[in-house]
Parts: C-alpha cells; structure tokens; sequence
C-alpha cells in the first residue's frame, strides 16, 4: 500500500504502512496542545509525527518518540518535510528508557494504545492494543510521568471510555495539584477523554508540613 497523507489545520504529514493513521485522538491531542516558544515538550509515542509538529509550530523545543522503528522512521521524515529537525528531536524507545534522568518538560502529551487487546488476539496492533482492559500502556506511563515533568509541568493524556478513565482520574488526582478533562467527544461506542494534569505536588514538601 502507498503512505497515506493526514493533515491538522494547514499542516500535512505523509502516513506509512504500520504507522498509526491520526484520528479523532490525534486531533483532540493537536488542538489542546497550546505551546508557546518557552515549552520544552515530550511526545511520547509519537507515530507520524503529526502532534510534535503542531506542538513546534508555537517555536516550542520538543523531543518526540515511539517504540516502534517504523514510526520513527515515518515522524524524522515528516520533520525534516517541514523543515523542523532544529526544533523536533525523534528518539526511539519505550516509554522514558530514550528520555535522560535528568530532563524534564513543561509539557508532555502522550495518545497511547488504549483499546483491550492482548498479543493473543489474532487483530492485534501495537499502535492501539493496550493490553487486556487497554490500561498497561496508560498504568506503566502514569507510574513514571511525574518524575519527568517541571514543577510546573502539565500532562495531557488521551483515555476512553473503554478502558476504564476513573482509574485514570484516581490515580492523577492523588499526584497532581489539578485534574480536569480538557476535550471529550462521543461516537457510537466510547467516549474519547483528554485528561489534562497540572503541577505535580512536591511530597518532601509536603512531609515537612
Ligand atoms: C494511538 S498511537 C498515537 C500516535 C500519534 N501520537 C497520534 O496521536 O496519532 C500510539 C503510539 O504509541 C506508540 N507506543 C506504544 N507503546 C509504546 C511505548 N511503550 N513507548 C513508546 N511508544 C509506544 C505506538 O507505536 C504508536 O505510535
């Protein structure tokens, strides 16, 4: 099959085979982003590469990546069409394993795999397979985020409705000082969420209360 063109607003990227085709999601994720020049932002699985370059079109610094060679492959092309390798790093690998202990975001934005489906079932897609009840993506990411992000960071977190959100809200409402869901939108079969999470609480802070 010949590589697909996708396009948020006036930006296009090309889509090849095995790369996520950006969806609803995608553009729920896009018009939220609201970067400015000052954000440094990690895109966590970042398929094509469409979200890191609405993400740097403000003049935001970004590191994007994604587990998947193909991906990486697809989203350095896409960068370096729009002329953005200056402001878009890719790195491959999984979850923050490309990220050093050191770095830390104002913003990072993560659309992860968060439909159920196992590696046992025959349709399978790593793109949007998130285990059996499509939380181990979004369980493993949440369990690691905040060490990543500024004091004064925010999170912005795709979920639906099919993969059980309130353990989401449950888990960023024990961690950050606010919680609120951003964007919603209904089909037929789920409700897409985009959970927006604000300024980790400092707990050394906290103790000495
Ligand atoms: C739903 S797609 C989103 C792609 C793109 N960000 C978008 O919104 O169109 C999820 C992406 O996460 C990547 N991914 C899945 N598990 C990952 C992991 N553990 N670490 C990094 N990327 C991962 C997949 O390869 C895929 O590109």
């Amino acid at each position: 099959m010949s590589p697909a063109a996708a396009f948020f607003e006036d930006i296009w990227v090309m889509v090849n085979d095995g790369v996520y085709e950006p969806a609803e999601d995608t553009f729920m994720l896009c018009a939220n982003l609201e970067t400015t020049p000052d954000d440094t932002v990690l895109e966590l699985g970042t398929g094509c590469g469409l979200v890191a370059i609405v993400a740097a079109r403000t003049g935001a610094k970004v590191i994007a990546t994604d587990q998947s060679p193909l991906a990486i492959q697809n989203a350095k092309s896409n960068v370096a069409f729009h002329n953005l390798q200056n402001q878009i790093e890719i790195r491959q690998g999984s979850f923050f394993d490309p990220i050093k202990p050191d770095e830390q975001f104002s913003l990072i934005a993560f659309n992860p795999p968060y439909l159920p489906g196992t590696t046992k079932d025959p349709a399978f897609d790593p793109t949007w397979s998130g285990g059996t009840e499509g939380r181990e993506v979004t369980e493993n990411f949440l369990s690691q985020c905040s060490k990543y992000l500024l004091p004064t960071g925010r999170l912005l977190l795709i979920q639906s409705t099919l993969s059980d959100p309130k353990k989401t809200r449950a888990h960023l409402e024990q961690r950050y000082h606010t919680v609120q869901i951003k964007a919603e939108k209904a089909f037929f079969f789920e409700r897409l969420l985009l959970f927006e999470a604000q300024n980790p609480i400092n707990t050394s802070k906290l103790k000495k209360l």
